[in-house]
């Protein structure tokens, strides 16, 4: 056996550095507020923490919008605390990636403020300029909610200037060599500072060609790869995650041959999940796991129920997005671009057979887990701020003012905590949480323990069984040495199936939460009773 790469076993944790924990008062999440909560995460279970961006940033698409690329807005912390969290961060064994934002900068960036005063700038083609709004037609738009055209006009200059995302968001000339070497440098720079990798941003939409959709295009492909060889010759132990929002054929080649990114979010996958527990048919989540060939060997997929964006509804067909916004987004302000700005709990009733379901099927499936944070208390989200802000406000961590996270007086939070309701702060907390053997969080860690016993996840490959029931998600984990089996019931009525087990007849079947009996497969099949929502996980021996 070869060697294993760290991110294979890892557990993914993403976390807003804003909320997360205020150490100095200001309302705002910070660096320090962070180290103070390693531990928790630690006794979590969590190896990689991903934090979106860190960058001075005007803020108009929350750091998604980088006014600098060298170093962390003021009112995160100095560099030393930076530097300080990741020695803090090491000492634990634990890892930490940024984000990186290479698509395109914010328009208050210096690059673009030099570039507007035009063709003579020496920054003029650090961006995507044309003297009309024609070029590149067959782009759609993504930002369909705030943006009518990937074009802006510049009055200074008298160009329009390309942005896949907000108009404030000027993406960068990847066709010209000076910016592919500043981004480099960029990478070099936070890999010299400790960092051990990035999720890379918007990686689809670097170059952009007449007569394509502008995704995707070889010249990315090469530019990315450039990227890879580079990281790997300074860095072998770091790590890319690809941020593609794309469909299986397009997604795949962010592998490359081993040679491109490591890993890449399942974007596919995710909505399958939400769409079968109303549907009761789990056949579209197995068609498109199945439609994922095997990766490279040192790939990994990295699977999440939800993130700091909406749920995004961009890999179904207009039908299945039809109908998952009429199931869970009944009211029209949960939604959001082609998606449902809405946190786990709330999409899922609060209802901790739901929950637990998908979270069984993400922390089986061959892949590597990534938790939100929040969503391991089962935290909501508040609909009344705007764009994605809802499922982004304050880490509830006790019962005291502000939910613990700060000692500001309430008006000076950057976002208000949530205090009313299921979900409010009172019950929904990481002290009580953590205090409870019986809750989210006390099952998330135990099977954040599970998954580090037994390596067949995260390693294994995957193979599928159709049941005699739609609603019956079943599937074999395995490796050569380890096999587990499980059984992910989506019908939300009790019911009685017939399984054909010959395959596994004279093995026996241990519970891997070690709460049901230890069960001899001596018969060609079983007769197994499956309440709503139940899941079933064994090992095989
Ligand atoms: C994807 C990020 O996840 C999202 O939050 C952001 O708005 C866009 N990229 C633009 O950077
Ligand atoms: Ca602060």
């Amino acid at each position: 056996m070869g060697y294993t790469p760290w991110y294979k076993h890892a557990v993914f944790y993403e976390l807003y550095l804003k909320g997360f924990y205020d150490s100095n008062g200001d309302g705002i999440g910070d660096v320090r507020g962070l180290i103070e909560k390693l531990d928790y995460l630690q006794e979590l279970g969590i190896d990689c923490i991903w934090l979106p961006p860190i960058y001075p940033s005007p803020e108009r698409d929350d750091g998604y919008d980088v006014a600098d690329y060298y170093t962390i807005a003021p009112k995160y912390g100095t560099m030393q605390d930076f530097q300080e969290l990741l020695k803090e961060v090491h000492k634990r064994d634990m890892k930490l990636i940024i984000d990186l934002v290479l698509n395109h900068t914010s328009d208050q960036h210096p690059w673009f403020q030099e570039a507007k005063k035009g063709p003579t700038s020496p920054y003029f083609h650090y961006y995507v300029w044309s003297k009309t709004p024609e070029k590149y037609k067959e782009a759609r738009i993504i930002f369909l909610d705030t943006e009518t055209s990937n074009w802006a006009y510049c009055e200074e200059n008298g160009y329009y200037y390309w942005h896949r995302f907000y108009s404030h968001q000027p993406d960068l000339n990847y066709d010209n060599p000076e910016v592919r070497r500043e981004m480099k440098k960029v990478l070099l720079y936070w890999l010299d500072m400790g960092v051990d990798g990035f999720r890379v941003d918007a990686v689809p939409y670097l170059f952009e060609r007449e007569g394509t959709n502008c995704e995707n295009l070889p010249e990315t492909h090469e530019y990315l790869k450039e990227l890879r060889a580079m990281v790997e010759k300074h860095y072998p132990e770091a790590i890319l995650l690809a941020e593609a929002n794309q469909w299986p054929q397009d997604l795949l080649p962010y592998f490359g041959n081993g040679d491109e990114f490591h890993m890449a979010f399942n974007f596919p996958l995710m909505p399958r999940l939400f769409m079968a527990l109303k549907t009761r048919d789990v056949s579209p989540i197995v068609k498109i796991m199945e439609g994922l060939p095997e990766i490279p060997v040192q790939c990994q997929w990295c699977n999440f129920l939800r993130n700091h964006d909406e749920l995004t509804l961009e890999m179904v067909t207009p039908e299945e997005r039809e109908y998952m916004w009429k199931m869970y987004a009944p009211e029209k302000r949960m939604r959001l671009n082609l998606g449902i700005r809405r946190r786990l709990a709330p999409l899922l009733d609060n209802d901790q057979r739901k929950i637990r379901l998908l979270h069984s099927v993400l922390f089986t499936l061959p892949g590597t887990p990534i938790l939100y944070y929040g969503d391991e208390i089962g935290m909501g989200d508040n609909i009344a701020l705007p764009d994605r802000n809802g499922v982004r406000t304050p880490m509830q961590w006790n019962t005291s003012r502000n939910a613990g996270f700060s000692v500001a007086p309430p008006e000076r939070l950057y976002a208000p905590v949530i205090e009313k309701g299921d979900f409010s702060y009172q019950k929904v907390n990481v002290e009580i949480a953590s205090h409870d053997p019986s809750s989210l969080f006390s099952w998330i860690k135990g099977w954040i323990a599970l998954r580090k016993r037994n390596p067949v996840f995260g390693m294994g490959k995957i193979e599928f069984f159709s049941g005699k029931d739609p609603a019956l998600l079943w599937y074999r984990v395995y490796d050569g040495k380890e096999e587990v089996l499980v059984f992910a019931f989506f019908g939300d009525m009790e019911k009685e199936i017939v399984l054909d087990m010959r395959q596994w007849q004279g093995k026996t079947l241990i519970d891997i939460e070690g709460k049901k009996p230890t069960f001899s497969l001596n018969k060609e099949t079983v007769v197994w009773k499956f309440s709503p929502y139940e899941y079933k996980v064994f090992l095989v021996k």
